[in-house]
């Protein structure tokens, strides 16, 4: 049996405003917590036992997933008083695991959407030796990443901070936040203190002669850390092109959940996904956007790559793109915000005052 860890407990600050209410991980992505992708997926991988490292917005975790029975899996909560980092939200449960000390216990970031070969990762693990393997994916611009090189046989040569110049861009591979640890590897990071895994473990790890191995496996993958991320996220779970067994309806232009209602002339395509309770009015075109329970779309309504959270108003003719609406929000009629715009949760945008009269 393989146990996993999941770390859940990120503020998910640059995910604001949906994560003032919700943790990253609860955010609903093709019409489910984002974290019931992830559990699906582990647990088509074998996984049974998940332990998941809480912290902000921890409560809410247990009440939805409960022991996570509904998903095949056993679930346990482990909550940090303060926040501890990766690398100490690892260590924070390791009381809870019970594999053996040379056994592999798979980490997940729980913010990653990915294709990821699990088995094929943990085969890896088993192959090389290593003391921790770590997924590893190409991207084409590396510098917002931290950077892993490998020599010919994947073996870890060094973990670089984001890369400055050109020089600096050793590589293309990044850290795709999912490894395999001894372990006996979790109980040597230090205890009751913030640790890093990336910038305290896994340095720490290599300069004392440790066996790092990377994967490198070039299937999907999505860090959803971003508003723009996340919404590309949840439509390629609608569309099929991001694999989920959690996708709650058949995969295609856009998922219309039970409850929801959408004019009989509006248009849904992209990977649209709209939620039980939300309303899109007649006319409206919504594309590659998340409408979240009891939103509502009004007329002929142009809504594109945009997330609107629970309870928001779009009103009639307004036009948004990239954007992201906060719980509650009210977007008045005629708008048309600048892409990319965030509207805070609960806040109210007046309708648009007429921009020309025809006799000017
Ligand atoms: P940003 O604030 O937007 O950077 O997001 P974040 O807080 O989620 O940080 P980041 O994306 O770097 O986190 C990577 C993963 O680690 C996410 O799944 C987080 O939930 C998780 N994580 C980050 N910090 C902590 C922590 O202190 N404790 C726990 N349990 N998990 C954490």
């Amino acid at each position: 049996m393989t146990e996993a860890i999941l770390l859940v407990g990120g503020k998910g600050t640059r995910l604001r405003p949906l994560t003032v209410n919700t943790p990253k991980p609860m955010v609903p992505a093709a019409g489910v917590p984002f974290l019931t992708h992830q559990l699906a997926r582990a647990r088509a991988a074998g996984v049974e036992h998940v332990v998941l490292a809480t912290s902000y917005l921890a409560e809410v975790f247990e009440p939805y997933f409960g022991d996570g029975s509904a998903l095949g899996l056993h679930l346990e909560y482990v909550t940090e008083e303060e926040p501890l980092g990766t690398g100490g939200a690892i260590r924070n449960v390791a009381s809870r695991l019970r594999s053996a000390p040379g056994d592999p216990v798979l980490i997940f970031n729980g913010d990653i959407l990915t294709g990821l070969d699990i088995p094929a990762l943990l085969d890896v693990h088993r192959g090389s030796g290593a003391d921790v393997s770590l997924h590893l994916t190409r991207v084409e611009d590396p510098r917002a990443f931290g950077l892993v090189p490998t020599d010919a046989t994947g073996r870890v040569t060094a973990f670089l901070e984001k890369p400055q110049t050109p020089e600096e861009i050793v590589t293309d591979q990044v850290n795709a936040g999912a490894y395999v640890f001894r372990r006996s590897v979790i109980d040597t990071i230090p205890a009751g203190r913030p640790v890093s895994v990336e910038r305290e473990t896994f340095p720490d790890l290599l300069a004392s002669g440790a066996h790092l191995q990377g994967m490198v496996d070039s299937t999907y993958w999505l860090d959803l850390g971003t508003p723009q991320a996340f919404v590309r996220g949840s439509a390629d779970l609608v569309m099929g092109h991001a694999p989920s067994p959690a996708v709650p309806g058949p995969c295609g232009e856009s998922l219309v959940l039970e409850g929801a209602t959408v004019a009989p002339d509006a248009k849904l395509s992209g990977g649209t996904v709209v939620s039980p309770g939300a309303v899109i009015g007649a006319g409206a075109r919504v594309h590659g956007s998340a409408v979240l329970p009891g939103a509502v779309v009004g007329e002929d309504a142009v809504v594109t790559d945009s997330y609107l959270g629970p309870r928001t108003r779009v009103g009639a003719r307004t036009a948004l793109t990239g954007a992201v609406i906060g719980d509650g929000a009210d977007v008045g009629p005629d708008n048309e915000l600048p892409a990319g715009a965030r509207v805070w949760c609960e806040a109210t945008l007046p309708a648009a005052t007429l921009r020309f009269s025809p006799d000017q």
